[in-house]
Formats: structure tokens, sequence, C-alpha cells
């Protein structure tokens, strides 16, 4: 029987990370021809991601531009599937999550007739705009998507609840399996700072925030929330390893630089990442990544969003909902410093998100799917 040929596609650093085991897996099983195709809407981020797990794509699409909008990122991204297309016609495209290559790469897959697959699918929070634009951009891939790999029972609801019933999957959060191969007891960083800070007798607060819904005020008060988190509390240090998009560094920079228990350093590669985050004491955020790798490793998360697609962890009592405000996200950050009981309430490792076997999952049901195996793959249970 023919190997069937299957695409992965994306672009971004979190894609990258949460497709990487997926792209191992398949490359380990006889019965997949693999093929990779980044097209590079991150350059930086996304080539720390493809070296740490050695990936080699077959096609790198190059479309990333220092002050990129959504219709450029989309019509490069169209443009340039169409020509790798031409080359090779695989059986299935996958695609991961809610960025702007995820669309793209359906859409452009849809147009020559591919089957699609989703993975991450059926994330919602109902607001068309927040997250922004990714909200939309998964709820279309649900349109074009034949396979949807459901990190959650409550994702594949969702799906359900939109009419989308045919070829859902349960699998758990790639995310997860990658996690298992990155955190080390030992680990020596290559980020000097992060050696040089005392783990046990500092209160290590992560910080990342990046959405494009916080540009503007959001993103003012987070920062300013931070600064006073900072001053405020002289036992804690944070640490903010800055996304590299124009908008967020001139933000953080602007409020954050010269506090003296402020580090705001490069992007970390995703060991660095892990690592730090396994030895963090708090995290805040407002990542999608971060707020299912955190509780996993025992560390409690303020979410800097009004809202979250990721509703398990928060009903699991080790994620909060922090919001954009100034005074709320103050509030919540002192609690848990300054309160033992508050912060232990928080501080349990839970695994909502997954069992690090979605892999394994995505690639049965792949081929449940195209008849090559009777049997569909057990659904990931919590
Ligand atoms: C994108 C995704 C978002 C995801 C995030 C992960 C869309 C619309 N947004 O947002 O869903 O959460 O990635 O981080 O798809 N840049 C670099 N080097 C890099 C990466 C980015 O210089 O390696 C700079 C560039 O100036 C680029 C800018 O960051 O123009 C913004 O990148 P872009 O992919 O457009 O948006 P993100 O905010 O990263
Ligand atoms: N990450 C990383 N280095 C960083 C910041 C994040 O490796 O400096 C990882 C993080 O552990 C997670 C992913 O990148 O796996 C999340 O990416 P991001 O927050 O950019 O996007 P989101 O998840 O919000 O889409």
């Amino acid at each position: 029987m023919d190997k069937l040929k299957v695409m992965t596609i994306f672009g971004t650093r979190p894609e990258a990370i949460k497709m990487a085991p997926l792209v191992k897996e398949l490359e380990a099983r006889p019965e997949f021809d693999s093929l990779c195709c980044v097209t590079a809407q991150h350059r930086q981020m996304l080539d720390t991601v493809l070296d740490i797990f050695k990936l080699e794509p077959q096609f790198d699409l190059d479309i990333m531009e220092a002050s990129q909008t959504l219709s450029t990122i989309t019509s490069k991204c169209l443009l340039g599937l169409e020509g790798v297309f031409k080359q090779v016609r695989p059986d299935l495209v996958l695609v991961h999550g809610d960025t702007s290559t995820t669309f793209a790469g359906a859409l452009a897959a849809f147009y020559q007739q591919i089957a699609v697959g989703h993975v991450e699918a059926g994330l919602r929070t109902g607001d068309r705009y927040s997250p922004f634009p990714e909200e939309m951009n998964r709820s279309m891939v649900g349109r074009l998507a034949d396979l949807h790999f459901c990190p959650t029972e409550a994702n594949r609801r969702n799906l359900e609840a939109e009419g989308i019933t045919k070829g859902l999957f349960v699998t758990g959060n790639t995310v997860i399996d990658a996690l298992q191969t990155t955190v080390a007891p030992e680990f020596s960083f290559a980020e000097e700072v992060l050696n040089g800070l005392d783990y046990g007798k500092k209160k290590v607060i992560l910080v990342t925030c990046h959405r494009r819904e916080n540009y503007g005020q959001p993103m003012e008060d987070i920062m300013a929330a931070l600064s006073r988190v900072a001053w405020t509390h002289p036992e804690a240090e944070l640490v903010y390893p800055v996304h590299l998009s124009p908008v967020v560094q001139e933000c953080a920079h602007r409020h954050l630089e010269g506090v003296e228990n402020i580090h705001l350093i490069a992007p970390l590669d995703v060991e660095e990442m892990h690592n730090l985050m396994a030895r963090s004491y708090l995290v805040m955020t407002d990542s999608g990544g971060l707020q299912e790798e955190a509780p996993a490793l025992g560390k409690p998360v303020l979410v800097l969003r009004k809202e979250t697609e990721r509703p398990e962890a928060v009903e699991a009592g080790t994620v909060k909902l922090a919001g954009v405000d100034y005074d709320r996200i103050t509030e919540l950050a002192d609690q848990l410093l300054d309160d033992p009981a508050a912060y232990q309430e928080m501080a349990h490792a839970v695994n909502p998100y997954g069992d690090g076997k979605a892999c394994r999952r995505i690639a049965d049901g792949i081929l449940y799917h195209f008849g090559r195996t009777g049997r569909p793959p057990e659904p990931f249970k919590s």
C-alpha cells in the first residue's frame, strides 16, 4: 500500500513547538511520507525551535516582514502555498491552532481540494474580536477542515455545537508531548541572567505579553501593573523575555527598563523557557501556550486577558483570569506574593490538556480516517 503523504504547515513559534513532536511521530511511522513546509511568519523565533527539535523543512516560504499586517501574511502564505502544492500534492495537510499561517494554510489546501487536518481544534471564546484575529481564524479553519484533533472533550463539544460532527478526535494537546522532552532537573541556562537568579530565595515571576487585542491601552495598563508589582515586592524577580514585535518591544522597554528587579531579555529558546517556567514561582502571561504548560508544571498563572479559550485549568483552580485592569492585576499578584495559603491553593500540578500521547493519537486518527486501520484512537481523558 502507498504511504500517506502528509504535509505539516506552520509559521510561528507556538505552532512550531506544538507541531515538532507530531512531525517526529509521522517521520517515525512507516505508514507516512512526512513533508514539512514553514511559512516563516516568524523568522528568528521559528528558527530557534527548528534548531532545538532538529527539524529540516522541505519548503520555506520566508514571508516575514518587519511590520507585517494580517493581509500581507495571509496573501503571501496563500500565494506561496499555491506554488508548493504545484510541486507536491499531499494526501493531507496539517495546520495548527489559530494564526494567520493556520488559516491561510487550510484555505490554500482547500483551494486545491486537499484534505485538511486541524491540530488544536475547537478552542473558542465566543467573542470574534478576542483573541483577535485568532478566534475567527480557528472558527474558519473549523469549517475548512476534514479532520479535527481536539485537545479536550470541551473543545470537541464546541465544534459539535457549531454543527461540526465528523472527523473529530480528542487527543490531548501536543504541547504536553513537547514538554516531556525539554524539562530537565540539572538544566544549565545559556542566558546568564537566568543562571544568576536565586530560585530558592527569590520569587521568580515569569512574564510574557504579546497579543494583538492587548495593543494600546490594555498593554499600557499591564506594563504599568508589572512595574508596580516589581517596585512593591523586592523579594520578587520578574523575568520577561520580550516578544520581537516592535509594538511590544517599545511598550515593554518604555515602562519597565531600568527597574532593578525586572529583567527584560530576548525571547528564550523553548528548552530555556520550559526550564525557567519549571523553576518559577508564578507566571503572568497573555500567551495561550503558557496557560497550558504552567499547570502541568504546578505553577500558578495570572492570565493578562479579558477571556480565555482554555477554561480547563481555570476550573481546576491553577489559573486565574486577571484581565487587563491595573488594579485587578496588582491585587491578584499581591495576594499570591503575600498570602502563602492563597498561593498553595493554586500551586498544584494538573493535566487537563494532555498526557503526552497526543501525537500518537493524531497519527492513529489519520490512519483511521484513511481506512488504514479499523480502530480509532482511544480519546484522551483528563
Ligand atoms: C503571531 C500570531 C499569534 C501568536 C503569536 C505567537 C497571527 C495573526 N498572530 O502574532 O496568534 O500568538 O504569533 O507569538 O498569526 N518578529 C520578528 N521576528 C520573529 C517574530 C516576529 O522580528 O521571529 C516581529 C516582526 O516585526 C513581525 C512582528 O514581530 O512583523 C509581528 O509578528 P506577527 O507574526 O505578525 O504577529 P505576532 O504578534 O507574533
Ligand atoms: N516561548 C518560548 N520562548 C519565549 C516565550 C515563549 O519558547 O521567550 C514558548 C512557550 O513556552 C510556548 C510558546 O512559546 O510553548 C508560546 O508562544 P507565544 O506565547 O508566542 O504564542 P501563543 O501560545 O500565545 O500563541
